[in-house]
């Protein structure tokens, strides 16, 4: 085994050949928007993505389903699946059939196979000091969508949560390889302070984090300045400060501490990136690498 064993990682990897590597991850969840296709793409999306995280190429993926076949009816059941399959055929991975069971709450998402060379397996482990910390999605999610929920949350912000939930880490992926990339996770529940936490630990690093550089996702700040602020990232910030993972330069504002310990839903990849390489245009640098024990830094 070479990643996510005994140190937790995004995905499990093992040799099955000299120099090649089989990744294998799963993940699956209650629908985060109401409409049936955009719920399939976005869990797909996000099941995807722990593979793209560790630098591998999806080959298959197996839905897994729970629905309540009885009381909602089989066409919601066919739209979350088509998502899912249109989704999974953008990965350029192969469908590979699945499993339904009657439940009362919907749940979905996928298991997925995907191939990495082994010299290029990106891992938690893998920050260097003196690297950029880059991210690829803005953040924000978790606020959007409770405001969604409480019906609070205007069309135009729904649908580019939407748009940014359902995007591949694909293209991401690809070119954090070509840099030469080889430590990366992709930000989820924990949010981007609580994933940046364990690539510190994992790397024995700091990661210093500019709040000021941290791209947000549309109004994000003003439904968070409104109230709506999910459970789950206030415990994400409650446990980072207690446990002394994460330290608030005092300048840091209020809701921008809040904001970054948002829990995501198929965020974008945190990655380690060589200072000497260019960053893509459509990613951020949103702060460093620096010696020293193991700490999130916001500044
Ligand atoms: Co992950
Ligand atoms: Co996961």
């Amino acid at each position: 085994m070479l990643a996510g064993g005994p140190q937790a990682d995004d995905a499990v990897v093992v040799q099955v050949r000299p120099g090649v590597c089989l990744v294998q991850t799963v993940d699956f969840f209650t629908p985060v928007v109401d409409d049936p296709y955009s719920y399939g793409r976005i869990a797909a999306a996000n099941s995807l993505s722990d593979v793209y995280a560790m630098g591998g190429q999806p080959v298959t993926a197996m839905n897994i389903c729970c629905f309540p076949t009885r009381s909602v009816g089989g066409e919601v059941l066919s739209e979350i699946l088509r998502g899912g399959l249109d989704t999974v055929l953008e990965a350029g991975a192969l469908l590979a059939g699945g499993h339904t069971v009657e439940d009362a709450e919907p749940k979905y998402g996928l298991a997925v196979t995907g191939l990495i060379e082994a010299d290029q397996i990106c891992t938690k482990a893998g920050y260097k000091p003196g690297q950029k910390l880059v991210l690829s999605k803005p953040i924000g999610t978790g606020i959007l969508t409770t405001a969604q929920k409480r019906e609070a949350l205007d069309a135009d912000s729904l649908a580019l949560a939407i748009d940014w939930m359902q995007k591949l880490n694909r293209a991401t992926s690809e070119l954090m390889l070509a840099a030469g990339v080889r430590g990366a996770t992709d930000i989820t529940g924990y949010g981007l302070l609580g994933h940046g936490w364990e690539c510190a630990k994992g790397s024995s690093a700091r990661l210093v984090i500019e709040a000021e550089r941290v791209p947000v996702m549309g109004r994000a700040l003003e439904y968070l300045e409104q109230g709506h602020y999910p459970g789950g990232s206030r415990a994400n910030r409650a446990w980072l400060e207690g446990a002394e993972a994460l330290r608030f330069a005092e300048e840091v504002p209020e809701l921008l501490r809040d904001l970054l310990a948002d829990a995501q839903t198929s965020g974008g990849l945190l990655m380690g990136w060589p200072a000497e390489v260019e960053v893509p245009d459509d990613c951020w640098v949103i702060g460093h690498v620096e010696e020293g024990p193991p700490q999130v830094s916001v500044v």
